[in-house]
């Protein structure tokens, strides 16, 4: 196998700009085009001002800067880039299926089928094509039958390369990942392909971390994984609302079962629910795919993981509720934090969506302040529930900038996603301009539960 002197990445996300930055600044021979067919994204790529990339992650701009320019290229002539390259990621979204077989459970798999149409229109010789999206067990073959029934002919080789990053933290993830899993035919071709891509990673990471398994195998732990986490976050939730019944501490809890080194004590931290992009999608996407080969009890138990997240979110917006004198119609209900989790600008099924839904279905007016999600992102998010009009959604939440100056006259502060920030702020100032009684639902627990309580909040936390 040739060495990769250039790659070429299609989809220029979450994924495919912070993962292909770092590859060419630890590659400096590698030539790494990003391409995209979304402009807008790609000119945001090439701005001048590092500040207003596409995708805020922290230690991301800094990589971009150095490497941008040199060998590191965005841009949207995809079939230059797919015709240069030895080497072709493909990274564009998997959303779950909105229509036909498989609606609200599927991945919908248009966007992969168009990148191979695309790949095979182009390609003159030979590639190495690797999933970076994460995709339904099987998949690979779907794309190879593509390239080689519509190809010109030259060799195509698969790989799966899940991507295992977590938003928020991804540039740290890559640089220091657990592992990188590379899964290829069990051909000398495959192996070669495997290699190659191996030695990209080993720039900077050990070999021994670099694992190399079937195509199937791979596709399938990248669903397994992100069901694996999402489940732990699911369980410590249910036990966070048998906490509040029973004054038991979830925090005790998580600290006591994580002690045990066969439990461990990460992903123990119960929230209003988890979101992101990935874990619903991933597991419903395994969940499907269970059901088809008819394994409904797998299905299911993976199913459960989706119903607890979803009654954790439902369950936190009705406890602002119910604490409210059953009604909040009227009320001026502040709303920190809008994106999935610190440190990113993503909001994809974000808990603060469905939090927002339930609050404005019973007419609360809602402030809602982020440091890092724009304005038309946070109404594009409500808008497309469909649940009231774009009129009445402008109409009931607004959206700050001046997190402090929100809480005046308000009646209630409900903290939906864990900024930092919010921890330093001068809370009793806030207190003294709130109507009284203030109320502070924290979604998150990250404020001190006696200070809230010393300043005469009415404060409630998840699972306690
Ligand atoms: N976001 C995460 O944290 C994460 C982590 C691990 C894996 N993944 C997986 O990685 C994949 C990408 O996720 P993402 O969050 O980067 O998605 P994203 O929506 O942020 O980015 C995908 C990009 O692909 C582009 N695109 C779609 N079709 C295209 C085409 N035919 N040609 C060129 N560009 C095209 C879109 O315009 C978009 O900019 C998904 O399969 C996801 O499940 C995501």
């Amino acid at each position: 196998m040739k060495k990769i002197t250039k790659i070429c990445c299609i989809g220029a996300g979450y994924v495919g700009g912070p993962t292909m930055s770092v590859i060419a600044n630890k590659c400096p021979e590698i030539q790494v085009t990003v391409v995209d067919i979304n402009k807008a994204r790609i000119a945001q790529w090439n701005t001048d001002n590092l500040d207003n990339l596409p995708i805020y992650e922290p230690g991301l701009k800094e990589i971009v800067g150095e490497s941008r320019g040199k060998n590191l290229f965005f841009s949207t002539d995809v079939d230059k880039a797919i015709d240069e390259a030895q080497m072709i990621f493909i990274s564009v979204n998997t959303p779950t299926k909105t229509y036909g077989k498989g609606k609200g459970q599927a991945a919908d798999l248009k966007f992969i089928e168009l990148c191979a149409r695309n790949i095979a229109k182009v390609a003159k010789d030979d590639k190495i094509v690797v999933e970076k999206s994460t995709l339904p067990v099987r998949t690979a073959q779907a794309i190879q039958n593509i390239l080689d029934n519509t190809g010109n002919s030259v060799h195509f080789e698969i790989l799966s390369n899940p991507e295992f990053l977590a938003e928020g933290t991804a540039i740290d993830d890559l640089l220091h990942a657990d592992r990188v899993l590379i899964g290829g035919n069990d051909t000398p071709s495959g192996q070669a392909a495997k290699d190659a891509l191996s030695a990209v990673y080993e720039h900077w990471l050990p070999k021994e971390r670099i694992l190399q398994t079937n195509v199937w195998s791979s596709e399938l732990s990248k669903l397994v994984a992100n069901a694996f986490l999402a489940q732990r976050v699911s369980s410590i939730n249910t036990i966070s609302a048998l906490c509040e019944k029973t004054d038991a501490n979830v925090q005790e809890i998580s600290r006591a079962i994580g002690y045990d080194s066969r439990i461990g004590p990460k992903f123990l931290n119960a929230s209003v629910g988890f979101g992101g992009s990935c874990f619903q999608k991933d597991i419903l996407n395994l969940v499907y795919i269970a059901r088809s080969y008819g394994l409904n009890e797998v299905a299911d138990y993976w199913e459960q993981v989706i119903i607890a997240n979803d009654y954790q979110k439902r369950r936190f917006a009705e406890n602002i509720i119910s604490t409210l004198y059953n009604t909040v119609s009227g009320k001026k209900i502040v709303l920190y934090g809008w994106a999935f989790k610190k440190d990113t600008n993503d909001t994809r099924e974000s808990p603060a969506i469905a939090v927002a839904d339930a609050l404005l279905e019973e007419r609360a007016e809602i402030l809602v302040y982020d440091p890092k999600v724009s304005e038309d992102r946070i109404y594009a998010d409500l808008d497309y529930l469909g649940t009231r009009t774009p009129q009445e959604n402008r109409k009931l939440l607004k959206v700050t900038p001046d997190p402090i100056e929100a809480t005046k006259e308000a009646h209630a502060i409900a903290i939906v996603t864990e900024w930092d920030a919010f921890k330093t702020y001068d809370w009793q100032a806030i207190y003294d301009h709130m109507l009284k009684p203030a109320f502070v639902f924290d979604g998150r627990r990250i404020l001190d539960t006696q200070t809230m309580k010393k300043i005469g909040f009415n404060y409630y936390k998840i699972g306690e």
